[in-house]
Parts: C-alpha cells; sequence; structure tokens
C-alpha cells in the first residue's frame, strides 16, 4: 500500500479525498459522453494536473470495482470495445437500466487486486472498463501517455506515486473551512 501524503491508505479513502479535494465527480460530464475524457482533462489541468499525469492518475483504476450503473452504457453502446470482455461483462450488467444498478464488475480485467500497469494494457486492447478508461486511448495527447505506461510499469508506478502526492498537497481544507464527504456527490 502506498503511504500518501496526509495519511490515506485506501482507495475508498482516496476516491473521496480526491473529491474532497475539489476535482469535480465524473457525474458532471457524463451527460456528454463523447466529450467526457477531454471534460476530465481539463477539470484536472484546472488543479494543475498535467494531461500525462492526469492519465497516471487514471492508473489507480488498476484495483478496485465500479457499478454496473457507471459502465452500462460503454458496455451497450460503445464500439470500441473488445467483444469477448463486452460479452463476459455484459452477463453480470444487464442492459435494462432499471435492474443491476449495483453489481460490481473488476476496473481491471487482467490483474483485479494487483497494483500493476495492466490497467493501460487492457486499454490497448479496448477492454477499459469504464468510457473514461477507455477514451484515454482515443485521444491523440492521452494515447501517447498510455502507451508509454502499458511499456514501462516502472514509469508508472513512479509517475503515479509523485500525481498522488501532488493531489494530496491540493489546498486541503482544514478545520471548520472544509469537509469530508461522506456521500462523494453532495455536501454531508
Ligand atoms: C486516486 C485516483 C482514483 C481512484 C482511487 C479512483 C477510483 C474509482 C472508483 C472506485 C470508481 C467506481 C465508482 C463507482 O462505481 O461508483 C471510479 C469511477 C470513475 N473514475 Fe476513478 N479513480 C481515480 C482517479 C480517476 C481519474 C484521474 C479519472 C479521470 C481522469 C477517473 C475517472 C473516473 C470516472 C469517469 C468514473 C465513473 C464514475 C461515474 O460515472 O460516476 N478516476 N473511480
Amino acid at each position: 500500500m502506498i503511504q500518501l501524503v496526509f495519511g490515506i491508505t485506501n482507495t475508498s479513502n482516496i476516491y473521496k479525498f480526491w473529491h474532497a479535494a475539489g476535482i469535480p465527480n465524473s457525474q458532471n460530464v457524463s451527460g456528454d459522453k463523447e466529450n467526457q475524457g477531454p471534460k476530465l482533462i481539463v477539470a484536472f489541468s484546472k488543479k494543475g494536473f498535467t494531461v500525462k499525469e492526469t492519465v497516471a492518475l487514471s492508473g489507480a483504476h488498476t484495483i478496485g470495482q465500479a457499478r454496473c450503473a457507471v459502465f452500462r452504457g460503454r458496455l451497450y453502446n460503445n464500439t470500441h470495445i473488445n467483444a469477448p470482455f463486452a460479452a463476459a461483462v455484459r452477463a453480470k450488467c444487464p442492459g435494462n437500466r432499471g435492474s443491476g444498478n449495483n453489481n460490481l464488475s473488476q476496473l481491471d480485467v487482467t490483474s483485479p487486486t494487483t497494483f500493476d500497469n495492466a490497467y493501460f494494457k487492457n486499454a490497448v486492447s479496448q477492454k477499459g472498463l469504464l468510457h473514461s478508461d477507455q477514451q484515454l486511448y482515443s485521444g491523440e495527447f492521452t494515447r501517447t501517455a498510455v502507451d508509454a505506461y502499458a511499456n514501462n510499469a516502472a514509469s508508472f508506478m513512479e509517475d503515479f506515486a509523485e500525481a498522488m502526492n501532488k493531489m494530496g498537497r491540493l489546498s486541503p481544507l482544514t478545520g471548520s473551512s472544509g469537509q469530508i464527504r461522506t456521500n462523494c456527490r453532495k455536501v454531508n
């Protein structure tokens, strides 16, 4: 486990922290799926992150799971998706919006519990679970970084650690001037 500044040591807390740091939830951009990737890049750049740093941070999806409600659209509407992979995940995530919303799937289908660079290799082979994961491989600038990390695990590890520490230094709100949200999507 990577020990971060401010003692955040598990991914659930990191995810909360990410939002507490003022980086908008992807929810804010989910209405426009085509431009979700670029919008996320812009959102992170407003917080001082380069494209490469944002791609490195996305590599956090090398572990953990996501809910069917979050990736259903990708499974049933996207073309840039590996067919056997899509079929396997669809079995756990029905196309009907009313059912299975909380069914979980691994964000990294190859090595879901190992922190490695398989997440990037998955994007190269169109096995990104989230629309935003796959979009990283569609954008000209982000694709370069994805290829670099897919080919060099050590550089991903190094850049990820640096980017996480950078995120940890983002204008932390202390005392009564801020709050750690119990639900990432709304003020407590
Ligand atoms: C510390 C880094 C990160 C962690 C620990 C993390 C973790 C997660 C987890 C656990 C989910 C699943 C949420 C759910 O199913 O409800 C998720 C979803 C998502 N993540 Fe990440 N993530 C990180 C960084 C990023 C970055 C840098 C990006 C974009 C550049 C990103 C984009 C997304 C998107 C678009 C979703 C779908 C959520 C939705 O539509 O509401 N994540 N993330």
